[in-house]
């Protein structure tokens, strides 16, 4: 399968974070060979293997041990940390750096019509979300009483479709929840990406080699200040 002296970055296949975690990597001298269709890219000049995964799945594959670092959301860690501590699993690994981009908040929004006044407007309502350990976490916190409806995907439609009366979903221009006739109301969660690290040994040459790349990260993030 794989060779355990090369180091395994995980990062997303698709999506906001794609193109700034590739870039990254390319600024900090990694030359990557990707091709669409393929999971998994060979580094040409170090030891090092890409993989493309969806973001959902990064955290876990950190905290299992499989790759070895990933760039991943910060809410996407959060929620996969309270699924897991729900769980009873272990949900080990070290952040190494936040880094400046991948921005979002993860916000409740609700239908242009709803006469919405604060969260207690959803007391007995159906919201739905691909984050429901931080809904669920939120609506404690708040004492509200309403239902977090998980659904994987284009949650944004829910609303409309008779499935929740609200969402809580990611939001960074706006233009989705705009496009959808929803009003964002409440920020419960601010992200960033983060290059995360799995925790336990790792053979010498592997980890010097990390430890050459993380100044070089630093090093290109200065300079874009
Ligand atoms: C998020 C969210 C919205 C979109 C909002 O999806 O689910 O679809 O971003 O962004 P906007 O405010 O700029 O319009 P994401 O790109 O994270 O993909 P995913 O839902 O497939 O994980
Ligand atoms: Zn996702
Ligand atoms: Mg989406």
């Amino acid at each position: 399968m794989s060779d355990s002296r090369r180091l395994r970055i995980a990062v997303q296949k698709s999506g906001r974070l794609s193109k700034d975690s590739i870039e990254l990597l390319n600024a900090i001298g990694i030359k990557l060979n990707i091709r669409d269709r393929l999971l998994i890219a060979h580094s040409t000049n170090e030891d090092i293997d890409l993989l493309r995964v969806r973001d959902d799945d990064i955290p876990g594959l950190v905290m299992d041990g499989v790759v070895d670092m990933g760039f991943i959301g910060e809410n996407e860690l959060e929620e996969k940390m309270l699924e897991r501590a729900a769980a009873g699993k272990p949900a080990d690994y070290e952040v190494l750096r936040r880094m400046d981009y991948g921005g979002c908040r993860l916000s409740i929004a609700v239908p242009n019509e709803m006469d919405y006044a604060n969260i207690e407007t959803l007391q007995g309502k159906k919201v739905a979300t691909t984050y429901p350990f931080l809904l669920e976490r939120y609506f404690k916190e708040q004492n509200v009483n309403a239902q977090a409806v998980m659904l994987t995907g284009s949650v944004e439609v829910a609303p409309r479709a008779g499935v929740a009366d609200a969402i809580c979903d990611l939001v960074s221009t706006g233009a989705t929840l705009e496009a959808n006739g929803l009003v964002e109301k409440d920020v419960i969660f601010r992200s960033k990406a983060v290059l995360i690290k799995r925790t336990g040994e790792m053979p010498a040459a592997k980890r010097e080699l990390l430890e050459r790349l993380v100044p070089r990260i630093d090093g290109v993030m200065q300079a874009k200040e």
